[in-house]
């Protein structure tokens, strides 16, 4: 696939539409050895416009092979964001010779001269997703209040022995249960008084994870986009409650009464989970769309617009005595690493000199920087100064600042900094950054603290440095490893 191409901001490890425009993952599901990911596309420009679901796919969620369009607009209207699931005994009596795939998305119709109608319609595979069949008696769910009705999550509720449905209506997330997949039941709404209403809600998400590792104790994690409002500079933005759910109501824990992002940066937007990850994996993976509604359709890429962040691997950690959710990249990722440089207890002088000599574009660079101090990294430099990624003593955060990270003047809102608190963190703290064409993730803290952003460097912005407010300190440990995945185009 043409992700490998070395054209202008088009990552080398990252996912993107061949031509034109990509927003929301959709439909994430593994199924007989196949991580499929869809996306809201537009194949016939590269800004947001009549949505399909494109089709990418992979065995090892690192190579990616971009199939034909998946689903296209019909009479009840384009094809909004959605998921997929396999129907593993038949539930929906879609699949009489064996289980198959349902996706089940928005159907968004506009109207001349009112507001658009939002419905929720299924299409199923039996061939491993390659082509997909629209459900005779679509759309099988509609609202009669919510104008903002969309971007159905379904997943099996072994307790209640039915399928869920989480969905974005408005303000809020509802709650319906089916047996078939067909026919739904309002169960619950959540989300008045609650969590950040900066904007529209969108591309909700749930699912447990266990605490610590411990299977016995578990919690369940909603995820809510919420869209980007003009009033606020930071835009679109993630946020997640924690909480029980017992397949009808889900029961806020006291830490949500308090907004938590799920990530700090400012590119990091509609991210969901993949459905049906096998029991002896067990992990519990997500990936986002790498861009905000405030500038997405005004980004400098030519020919395509549009990337997925890195695949990541949720968990619930306690920190100071909250349960948090931590990311990480996806372990598949360490299998493309071409190790560069590797330093143990250097000083700074003597990092800096080995640094000047490297020239890279898309790399991991993870490092242990002291908590004493304030230091970090400048990535993609060249006629710009770069990237900053670095920790700052004074106020315990990690931060990434783009001011003057390369092209910016597609919009006044993209030159920002970014922050993230550090919590409960001893003498040093991890950070591993991943770099790409256009685009740096930060992950500190063992996954605690992450940053997801966007840059426009110029192509020939391949430097990169280190520096610190104590001229005499020691870097105990510095790796840095170029990222190429494993069939060059
Ligand atoms: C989120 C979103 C969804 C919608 C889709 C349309 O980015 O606005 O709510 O289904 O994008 O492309």
């Amino acid at each position: 696939m043409s992700i490998m191409a070395k054209q202008n901001f088009r990552g080398a490890y990252h996912i993107s539409p061949q031509v034109n425009w990509m927003n929301d993952p959709n439909g994430m599901v593994y199924y007989e050895g196949e991580y499929h990911l869809f996306y809201q596309h537009y194949p016939y420009g590269d800004t947001h416009g009549p949505m399909y679901w494109g089709h990418v796919v992979s065995k090892d969620l690192v190579t990616w092979e971009e199939l034909d369009i998946a689903l296209a607009p019909d009479e009840h209207g384009m094809i909004f964001s959605g998921s997929a699931v396999v129907d593993w005994n038949n539930t929906s009596g879609l699949f009489p010779d064996g289980p198959g795939l349902v996706a089940i998305f928005t159907h968004h119709l506009e109207v001349q001269g009112s507001h658009p109608i939002q419905r929720q319609s299924l299409a199923y595979s039996t061939d491993k997703g390659r082509t997909w069949v629209k459900y005779a008696g679509n759309p099988v769910l509609a609202h009669e209040t919510f104008v903002d009705f969309r971007d159905p999550k379904v997943f099996w509720h072994e307790e209640t022995n039915r399928w869920v449905m989480i969905i974005a209506c408005g303000q809020t997330v509802c709650l319906y249960h089916s047996p078939n997949l067909i026919n739904w039941t309002l169960g619950s709404e959540f989300g008045d008084g609650i969590g950040s209403h900066d904007g529209v809600w969108e591309c909700p998400d749930l699912f447990p994870l266990a605490i610590d590792g411990n299977a016995a104790n578990s919690k369940w994690v909603m995820i809510v986009s919420i869209g980007a409002d003009p009033a606020f500079a930071e835009g679109s933005r993630t946020q997640y409650f924690t909480g029980d759910f017992d397949g009808i109501t889900f029961t806020p824990d006291a830490a949500s009464s308090e907004v938590r992002w799920v990530d700090h940066g400012r590119d990091n937007y509609a991210g969901v989970t993949w459905s049906d990850i096998p029991e002896s994996d067990g992990r519990r993976l997500m990936i986002g769309w790498m861009s905000n509604w405030q500038y997405a359709n005004q980004t400098p890429t030519e020919g395509f617009r549009g990337a997925m962040t890195v695949v990541r691997e949720m968990s619930l950690e306690t920190r100071e005595g909250v349960v948090t959710l931590v990311q990480k990249p996806a372990a598949e990722l360490e299998s493309i690493r071409k190790p560069v440089l590797a330093l143990q207890g250097a000083t700074a002088a003597e990092a800096e000199q080995m640094l000047q000599k490297l020239q890279l574009v898309s790399y991991e660079l993870h490092a242990e920087l002291s908590t004493d101090h304030s230091s970090g990294f400048r990535i993609r430099t060249g006629a710009a100064n770069g990237t900053v990624v670095g920790f700052d003593a004074a106020t315990d955060c990690v931060y990434v600042d783009r001011t003057n990270s390369g092209e910016h003047s597609f919009h006044p809102l993209f030159r920002s900094i970014q922050a993230a608190k550090i919590v409960s963190a001893g003498d040093s703290i991890d950070l591993r950054i991943f770099v790409d064409a256009a685009s740096v993730e930060v992950f500190a803290n063992n996954g605690q603290a992450v940053i997801t952003d966007l840059i426009y460097p110029d192509a020939d912005a391949t430097g990169i440095s280190f520096f610190s407010e104590q001229a005499n300190v020691v870097l105990s440990s510095l790796s840095i490893y170029e990222l190429i995945p494993h069939t060059a185009g």
